[in-house]
This record gives C-alpha cells, structure tokens and sequence, in this order.
C-alpha cells in the first residue's frame, strides 16, 4: 500500500509538489524518478524480494506519483489509475449489489453515465440531487445509503457543494462521502481537511496539466478504506502505467505556479465575459455575483480557470466556437493550453437532453478551460470570435461590440 512519506507533510505546497514522493535514485543518485518500465522483478529466492512482486501491484514510479498526490491532497494513502473513469469505477467497487448511492445531479456526463449504463444493471440504485442544498443530500439518505459522490465546482455548471455540511450528512448515516475535486485541484481545495472520505481526480486534467495523458487518482486517510481499496486496485487492475504515472509527476511539479495563472486568467475573462453577455449569463466561481460566492471563498483558495457562458442559442455558441484561434475547440480541460467546447453536445452528451433541460445545461452553453497563455491574446481572441454573432433568438447579426468596445448582447437568461 502506497503511504506518504510523514516528513514530506511538514513541507508548504509548493515544496510539496516539487519533492513529495521522491527521493534520489538509489544506482546513480538520479534527481528524477526513472520510468521503472518493467512487468514484473527478479526475486532473489523463493518468499525473497524487494516488495515489489510484479507491475500490477507496485510500480516505483507509480508509486512516487501516488505518494505526490497524497502529500498535495493532505491524505495519508494515494492510488493512480488508468483514468478518471477507471478510478471511480474501482471506488465504487467498495459497494456492492442493493446499495443506494447519493450522487450531485450536475456531475462529468461519463461518471453519469457509469451510474446509470452500468452500475445500475448490477443492482446499485442511484438518487441525484442538487447537492447545492445539503438538506435535499440529508433528504435523500436512505437506510442502504452507503456512499454519497459530489462534484465541486462541477462540470459544466459550477455548482458549489458544502463538503463539511455534507460530511457531517454522510457521517451521521455511516457512510462515504467521494468528492471529486478535478476542477479545483489540490491547490484551490483539499477535501480530505474538511471531512471527506475519498478524493478523486481525472489527473488528465489539472494534476498532469499538459494533455498528453489519460490517468486518474484516489486519496484517502483511512488506513482500513486504503487497504481496501489497495485490494480493489490489485485485483481488478485498472492502474496507472508507468510513463503516464512519470508524466503526471512531472506536471504535479508545477501545479501551483499554473494553478496561480489559470486564476488569473480566468478572473480576467470572466470579467471581460461579463462586460460582454452580462453577469448573470457567466458561470465563474470567482466572481462575487456567484449565487454561492461566500461558501466559494470559505471553501477554497482560489477560483481556477474554467469558466462556462450561456450564449443563449446553439447557433450562437457554434459561431464562438468556430471561430477561436488561440483556443482550440476540444473536450478535455485543465491543460496549459485554452481550450473551448460545448457541454451538451461533447462531454455531457450521455446525459439525455431531458436531464441537460432539467438542470439547466443548455445547447447556448459553452464552456472554457483557460490556459497560462497571454490573458491579452485570449482576450483578442474571444472578442473576434464574439463578433458577429447572430442576436438572441432572431438569427440577425448584433450591433456594435467592435474592438476595445464590448457590447451586451442581448441573451435569453434563467438558466442557472
Ligand atoms: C470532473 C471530471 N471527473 C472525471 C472525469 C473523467 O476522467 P477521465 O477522462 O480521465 O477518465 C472527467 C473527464 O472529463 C471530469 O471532467
């Protein structure tokens, strides 16, 4: 089992990311992690090893990694998997057939899809809610309620979840709170400190931050859920390889200088968004016109750069989106790169368009992952993809909004 080193835990985050889980290479002193690219290792005797037996259940380099992310998240016991997905499908492996799950209503469309294509055949009975109020959470626990999955901020719609209220829930009915924390990242938000029982990431995302890998990670304190768990990961072996363990761990390293950007970035398109379509139209934790802007500060750090936009009409966000430049038009988030996509029809897609309508993902939504490029030529980027875009409802093109005058366009609202 995977456990932190204790001293790496006296360190500040920054420290952390960079040293956490690794130590110098014993042959040559390496500074960095080798790629240990091996199946299985030479045992000395029969019942003699080095603890490591075979690839599946330990990876040197897989190990460094999950140490890493332990370390960032606060935790005691890191486990890096094949992806977000194969993560959360080996969490859920905890339960089994006849319990009851409390999920957020707006989660990643795939960790919808999960619940409701496949777990749901095998006996597992699901309720989403808005987990906005943790009353409708505590309304919703059942007697075979054993796990509760919130999102926060979530995707697209960045709804905000009280993990210490809901914890406080989940505790009280004996069972486990998984918070999928992709979108802060460790540096905005550590939901084991205020009483999660698991985290999860998509280290596709921020964690890696460089989109050249698929990879997921869970972080628990408990030493029984990590053993667990640890059996799960094993067993059914859905784990990290080792080079995408190497990259994520290469991208961990600078986690909090671009979280530190992607902040400011994102703060200086929501507002130039906001100037444009009007506030109620932009979907940015970081902005105090969020409805739930002061559990947004009280909860995190910082406020990231994703950032979603309602344009009020599919016709309207297909001109966004196909005219950006320096964003490129791609699913996937938390990269260096800026990119743009559209929620309903790419990564909400498995959720039928009933859902979407009922909790207000619309086909006008559009979402932006901003990257650490130069905020001025995002800027200048958005404000030439803007441009023309047909008026609200009508098809006709908008007044006004040249260069360096940003017009208000006229955009059906109530969304949220
Ligand atoms: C919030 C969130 N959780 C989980 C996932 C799934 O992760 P992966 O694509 O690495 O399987 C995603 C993917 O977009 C996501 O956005």
């Amino acid at each position: 089992m995977t456990r932190v080193f204790d001293e790496d835990l006296t360190a500040e985050f920054g420290t952390r990311a960079i040293h956490a889980g690794q130590r110098p290479e014993p042959l040559a002193g390496a500074i960095m992690t080798p790629v240990y690219l091996t199946s299985t290792y030479v045992q000395e005797g029969l019942g003699q090893n080095k603890g490591y037996e075979y690839a599946r259940g330990k990876n040197p380099t897989r190990e460094a990694f999950e140490r890493n992310v332990a370390a960032l998240e606060n935790g005691r016991h890191g486990f890096a998997f094949s992806s977000g997905m194969g993560c959360l499908d080996s969490i859920m492996k905890l339960f089994r057939a006849g319990d009851h799950v409390v999920c957020g209503e707006n989660v990643y469309g795939g960790t919808f899809r999960l619940f409701d294509k496949i777990l749901q055949h095998m006996g597992f009975t699901f309720t989403y809610v808005d987990t906005r109020d943790p009353q409708r959470v505590a309304d919703a626990m059942t007697p075979a309620t054993r796990a509760v999955l919130v999102e926060t901020p979530s995707n697209p719609l960045m709804r905000v979840t009280d993990i210490a209220a809901v914890s406080e829930i989940t505790r009280r009915h004996g069972a486990t709170l998984i918070v999928d924390n992709t979108f802060a990242s460790p540096y905005f938000q550590r939901p084991l400190e205020v009483g999660a029982d698991i985290v999860y990431h998509s280290t596709t995302k921020y964690l890696n931050g460089h989109s050249d890998m698929i990879g997921g990670c869970a972080i628990v304190r408990d030493d029984d859920l990590a053993s667990r768990l640890q059996f799960i990961h094993n067993a059914a072996g859905a784990v990290a390889g080792p080079f995408d363990a190497w990259l994520a761990l290469r991208g961990t390293k600078t986690l909090h200088l671009r979280m530190r950007q992607h902040d400011a970035n994102g703060r200086e398109i929501a507002k130039w968004l906001v100037e444009r379509v009007g506030q109620e139209n932009v979907y940015y934790i970081g902005l105090p016109t969020h409805p739930q802007y002061e559990l947004v500060c009280r909860q995190m750090s910082g406020f990231g750069g994703m950032i979603s936009v309602e344009l009020g009409t599919r016709e309207r966000a297909a001109h966004v989106l196909g005219r950006v430049r320096v964003f490129s038009l791609a699913e996937s988030l938390g990269g260096v790169e800026s990119l743009i996509s559209h929620p309903a029809a790419m990564t909400h897609a498995s959720v039928p368009p009933e859902r979407r309508a009922a909790i207000g993902l619309s086909d006008g939504l559009i979402r932006l992952s901003c990257g650490v490029e130069d905020v001025g030529d995002l800027l200048a980027d958005l404000e030439q993809a803007f441009e023309g875009m047909p008026s609200a409802g009508r098809g006709k093109r908008e007044a006004g909004g040249g260069k360096g005058q940003p017009a208000r366009d006229t955009i059906r609202t109530g969304a949220t």
